[in-house]
């Protein structure tokens, strides 16, 4: 298959999509409150729940798009950008991944009877288990830091291709 020099429109929505969900998803996250033993998830946990899983499905549509549709790097690019970016895209869906899953596990560890978006029950992935919920729970938390200082670079990058380098990168995922 012969890659493709642009994104096409389906690429650029999945993206921005995917950017608007995360958005909601972190302060949701940090601001929904914290667990304790015994508790059953609220409102805010359900919704995190349900952006997460939104989120899962729609990176899992998202990479087989790119695997059947591949984008060629810029062509302008020295050697080390194509590189470097290639390496951080793989990463990003690599953690929208982990931190999607582990707080699926999590969830299903906690035993939890939790909804998408209170509209049917959410299949869980594993029966209860307070200790695999402990460890589980500190992977999706570094998972999602991990997310988070990737996603900084990513975009600490495209402000860089638009103020220093003043090329055309950021055109490339705009419509
Ligand atoms: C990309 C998607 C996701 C992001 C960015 C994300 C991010 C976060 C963040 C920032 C927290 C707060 C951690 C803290 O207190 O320091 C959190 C907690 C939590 N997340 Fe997620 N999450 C995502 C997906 C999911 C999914 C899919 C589920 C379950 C199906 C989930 C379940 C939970 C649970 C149960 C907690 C509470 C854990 C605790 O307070 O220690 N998350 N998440
Ligand atoms: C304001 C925030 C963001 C900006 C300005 C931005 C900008 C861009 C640009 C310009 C590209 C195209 C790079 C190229 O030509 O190769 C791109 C690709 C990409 N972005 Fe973002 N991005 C942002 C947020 C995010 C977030 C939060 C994620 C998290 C999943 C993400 C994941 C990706 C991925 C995976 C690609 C590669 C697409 C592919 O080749 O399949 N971006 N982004």
């Amino acid at each position: 298959m012969t890659d493709r020099l642009h994104y096409g429109t389906t690429a650029k929505i999945f993206h921005w999509l995917i950017v608007a969900l995360l958005f909601v998803q972190y302060p949701v996250g940090w601001l929904m409150p914290d667990i304790h033993r015994g508790m059953k998830p609220g409102d805010a946990m359900t919704l995190h729940i349900s952006f997460g899983i939104l989120i899962l499905m729609l990176i899992v549509l998202r990479l087989f798009w790119r695997i059947t549709h591949p984008v060629a790097p810029e062509s302008s690019l020295p050697p080390w950008q194509r590189l470097t970016s290639e390496a951080v895209h793989w990463l990003l869906y690599a953690l929208v991944l982990a931190v999607t899953v582990t707080g699926w596990l999590f969830a299903s560890f906690r035993g939890w009877p939790v909804s998408f978006f209170f509209l049917a029950p959410l299949p869980m992935l594993s029966s209860e288990s307070a200790s695999a919920g402990r460890t589980i729970d500190g992977w999706h938390q570094a998972a999602g830091w991990a997310l988070f200082v990737v996603i900084a670079i990513h975009v600490l990058a495209a402000m860089a291709h638009i103020f220093i380098y003043r090329d055309r990168i950021m055109q490339r995922m705009l419509p």
